[in-house]
């Protein structure tokens, strides 16, 4: 069970306990901790797990499996040496850190997956972040009071909804697809002139600042840049000219490590049409719009503004399963199958990139 009442995600499910299995590992499940995301005691036993109590399973386990960091209690009754993987999010999670470093444990952090192409199936941010770009449209959804496909009826014609999404990585375009499968017209922009095709080919339309800038906006690991105040002047006036026709958006832009850019501003919410949504997924990073509130739903001048935190744990089935798949092959590349035991490669790149503490060391560079 995670230490966050919030959190409903589970890190093992009946299917990953399954494979978990093959890889020479016997398992314990915390009893009811798949309870939240859908997942029952009974389909945990029926593959092969035991259940115990919350400390029986922190006392014995050689591996520990979990959403995200445990509590400085936890830590201290996990068995020195073992391993924990997790989201463990170390950066805000400092003191936990020299907790687990004391107790000799080899923390591995699974946010810091390299998106490399080998360690695609670990890669937990997208595979969250595409849940959560589909969840954030059908939270928009249920709190507009319009309907999202064009209808024809006897009574009327019904217009479709106008859906403009900001930043198009991996939740962006999950959050077109989603938008457009609901019969939306869709519009997105992004400061990466690479993902237009993207956007293109799942038929929304690519807004976009057109300049020479533009076409140098991303970073050799994919990621966007900082754009100039130049750029800026510019897309402010692209956003604001776009948004006011606008019922939905969804705002997904993030440089990773920094604050979320502001894109939408108070005076642009206030040219929209009252009823009108915007969900703010970068919100924990400070959100694309100042209004946005962490947890919150907002009304400004007639316009909601949604900044739910934790969007993968509310649509917690899927994400844990996603979530799971991720840990197992993480858990294969980390185990020798044929002779059942752990056996870690120090020198893999992925490795280097997510082990926090190892044998009482700091091994994070970015952490010493
Ligand atoms: P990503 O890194 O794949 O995508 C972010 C996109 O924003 C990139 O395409 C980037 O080029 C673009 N971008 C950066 N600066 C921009 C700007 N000034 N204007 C326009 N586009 C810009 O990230 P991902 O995984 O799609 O996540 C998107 C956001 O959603 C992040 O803030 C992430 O933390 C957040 N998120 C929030 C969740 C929640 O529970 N609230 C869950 C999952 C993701």
């Amino acid at each position: 069970n995670e230490v966050s009442k919030n959190e409903t995600r589970v890190a093992a499910t009946p299917e990953s306990v399954k494979f978990l299995q093959t890889l020479g590992l016997s398992i314990v499940v915390e009893k009811e901790a798949g309870l939240a995301s859908g997942y029952l005691d009974e389909e945990y036993l029926s593959v092969g797990a035991k259940l115990a109590e919350h400390s029986d399973c922190l006392n014995h386990a050689d591996i520990c499996l979990t959403v995200l960091m445990p509590s400085v209690d936890d830590i201290k009754e996990l068995k020195s040496n073992c391993i924990l993987i997790g989201m463990l999010n170390p950066f805000q999670n400092i003191k936990l850190v020299s907790e687990l470093n004391n107790r000799n444990i080899t923390s591995c952090c699974m946010e810091l997956i390299p998106r490399i192409s080998r360690a695609q199936n670990m890669d937990v941010l997208s595979s969250q972040s595409n849940l959560a770009g589909y969840r954030s449209v059908i939270d928009a959804a249920a709190q507009f009071c319009k309907a999202f496909p064009m209808m024809m009826t006897a009574a009327g014609k019904v217009n479709p909804a106008k859906v403009l999404v900001l930043g198009t990585g991996v939740a962006g375009l999950q959050a077109i697809a989603t938008a457009k499968r609901l019969g939306a017209i869709v519009s997105a922009t992004d400061v990466r002139l690479a993902t237009k095709q993207q956007v293109e080919s799942l038929g929304a339309k690519f807004v976009t600042v057109d300049n020479r800038e533009a076409n140098e906006a991303e970073t050799s690991e994919g990621y966007a840049k900082e754009m100039s105040e130049e750029y800026k002047i510019k897309q402010a006036e692209l956003i604001k000219e776009t948004i006011s026709k606008q019922d939905i958006v969804i705002c997904t832009a993030l440089i990773p490590g920094k604050s979320a850019p502001i894109l939408v501003t108070k005076e642009m919410v206030e040219t929209m049409a009252p009823g009108s949504v915007i969900v703010d997924l970068a919100v924990e990073a400070g959100g694309n719009c100042p209004l946005s509130k962490l947890n919150e739903r907002i009304i400004h001048n007639n316009v909601k503004i949604i900044g739910y935190a934790n969007v993968p744990g509310r649509i917690a089935k899927d994400a844990s399963s996603l979530y799971a798949k991720n840990l197992v092959n993480f858990l294969s590349l980390i185990t020798d199958k044929e002779n059942k035991k752990i056996s870690i490669d120090w020198e893999d790149e992925i490795i280097k990139a997510v082990v926090l503490t190892h044998a009482g060391k700091i091994m994070l560079e970015q952490f010493t």
